[in-house]
């Protein structure tokens, strides 16, 4: 077991859930913080097995077993280890690697290349209080971040020269650390003249830098590129710092950069991070649902930050559970939250982040703002995005209820319109309460029937985001009963206009007669249609 490949046992316990593995065998209820059912592992009547999702962990206080999703799996199903991992990585979707006992030297090298890092990290923070790094500390210094920050982000300064290169000269693994590169002269550092930012991993070691440029020369921030014991798609910056507050402040607030996420650390909101020199990734998801499901997104309010805030609701989708709250904050009245807390405060800070849209709130925003949701051919466009989001939600309840809740939408804003600009001058009688009681229930039992009569339910003026006494209707009823009411507006409908017809033939107008002959025609094959459709 020593020599699995951590990193896929922790990949496993970052995207599975232990409540829906052990949920799959053992039924399950929410009570307090954990959830509760009958142990498997013993025979018993009342539940004394619980399953706390937040650390991944059961315990039965029947029996005394305890462990993660691995022993649950192995055990339950009497599984070896690699058998148990196969059958996780299998519901989880992932592949699995081929099975390697862990090569010494390898391990070797990683405890090289940390030990590459944190001696780098002693240098650059001792360049920062030399002569050649004055500029940087005064640059970091004008940005707000005092000595303790400084301290405690082990903020630095590479030089101009090639410092690493020269201490590490005798080291193996220089080039591996990302740190050091080759060139025709011989090995040169990455880092040159920028203000470094170290990135530490979940353990707080650290795994690769972050530079700045202070001469305002472009890319702004160059970062490691991917190594032995950095993957930046799996790294979320100032995890390390913000496990306890997330837990403490139940939530997670995620920010565009690096220097917002210290800025919002050190300003009141000690459970922010930010996703690194990437965009975010799902990897940066499943890290931050480990500790709860409830993230705030805060990106910046410019073009780049909606674009990275339908990215994230995109990615997020998956990961949503009946109890998680995603939200969606937008800075504005500044550039991004560090400029915010420096020149409005946290309490500014605090109205944006109180102020985020509710997930389901953002998606229906995206979806009208992203199509013209005022033709059909944009509904149609607008439909099929909200439906490829919509099937990402992995929980099924949760699913159909985002399901019936954007039904009603689409009824309240996409096909009113249609109530008020109707080309036919004939006013219906509106809708009774018995009948509006019946089309409320029927929208919110079947949207697949909702969907089907779309056009006909929207021009009926009634407000389907009411709610409505529970029925016993069947799908076959409730259509019966869908179709037989548009029949019948339909003749209430030809017998208005008759009877504006007859008045006109009265008034000596001979061209109504030929309509109103074809109107009794149509009332009848309309009549006719309904008595079949009541009869059946
Ligand atoms: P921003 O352009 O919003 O920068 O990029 P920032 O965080 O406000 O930086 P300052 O305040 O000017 O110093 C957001 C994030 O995108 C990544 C960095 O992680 C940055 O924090 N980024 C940006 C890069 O990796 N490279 C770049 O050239 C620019
Ligand atoms: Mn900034």
């Amino acid at each position: 077991m020593a020599g699995w490949n951590r990193n896929f046992t922790d990949e496993l316990r970052a995207r599975l859930s232990v409540v829906d593995v052990v949920g799959r065998v053992v039924p399950l209820t929410k009570k307090g913080q954990n959830y509760w059912g009958c142990c498997p592992f013993h025979n018993e009547k009342t539940p004394s097995f619980s399953v706390n999702e937040e650390k991944g962990f059961y315990h039965c206080f029947g029996c005394g077993e305890h462990g993660d999703i691995i022993s649950f799996t192995m055990k339950h199903n009497n599984m070896d280890f690699r058998a148990a991992i196969q059958e996780l990585a299998n519901m989880a979707g992932v592949k699995m690697p081929d099975y390697k006992p862990r090569d010494p030297n390898i391990v070797k090298r990683e405890e090289s290349l940390f030990d590459i890092c944190e001696k780098a990290a002693q240098l650059y923070s001792e360049k920062l209080f030399t002569p050649d790094g004055a500029h940087a500390l005064e640059y970091v210094r004008k940005r707000g971040f005092d000595d303790d920050m400084i301290k405690k982000y082990r903020i630095g300064y590479a030089p101009k020269n090639n410092v690493i290169a020269n201490k590490f000269s005798t080291s193996k693994h220089l080039i591996d650390s990302g740190l050091c590169r080759r060139g025709d002269y011989g090995m040169y550092d990455f880092f040159r003249d920028k203000l470094m930012f170290p990135i530490f991993n979940a353990r707080g070691n650290i795994v690769a830098f972050s530079g700045r440029s202070l001469d305002g020369s472009e890319p702004k921030y160059i970062n490691t590129t991917d190594t032995d014991i950095f993957h930046k798609r799996k790294t979320v910056f100032g995890l390390n710092f913000a496990r306890d507050a997330i837990h403490r402040a139940n939530r997670s607030i995620v920010v565009e950069g690096q220097i917002d996420a210290i800025k919002m650390q050190c300003g009141g909101f000690p459970e922010t991070v930010a996703p690194l020199g990437t965009a975010l990734t799902e990897d940066h998801i499943a890290l931050l649902c480990k500790s709860n499901r409830n993230i705030i997104f805060c990106f910046d309010g410019d073009g780049a930050g909606l674009k990275a805030a339908q990215r994230a609701c995109s990615i997020v989708l998956p990961f949503l559970r009946d109890t998680s709250d995603v939200k969606f904050a937008f800075v504005t009245g500044g550039k991004d939250p560090d400029e915010i807390l420096k020149t409005a405060g946290a309490d500014a800070m605090k109205k944006i982040i109180d102020d985020a849209l509710p997930l389901v709130d953002f998606l229906w925003q995206i979806t009208n703002n992203n199509f013209l949701v005022g033709t059909p051919g944009g509904r149609a466009q607008a439909e099929k995005f909200l439906k490829k989001e919509l099937d990402k939600i992995t929980d099924s309840d949760l699913k159909s209820e985002f399901d019936k809740e954007y039904n009603k939408r689409k009824f309240n804003s996409w096909h009113r319109w249609k109530r008020n600009d109707s080309a036919v001058q004939i006013k219906l009688p509106d809708i009774d309460l018995v009948t509006k009681n019946t089309l409320v229930y029927i929208v919110n039992t079947y949207p697949e029937l909702a969907e089907k009569y779309l056009d006909f339910l929207g021009t009926l003026g009634v407000d389907f985001g009411a709610t409505a006494p529970e029925l016993n209707l069947d799908a076959g009823a409730s259509e019966k009963y869908i179709v037989s009411l548009k029949l019948q507006r339909h003749l209430a409908k030809l017998n208005a206009t008759k009877k504006e017809l007859t008045n006109r033939l009265l008034d000596g107008d001979e061209d109504a007669r030929e309509k109103i002959k074809q109107i009794d025609e149509d009332i009848a094959k309309f009549n006719e249609k309904l008595e079949i459709l009541i009869s059946i």
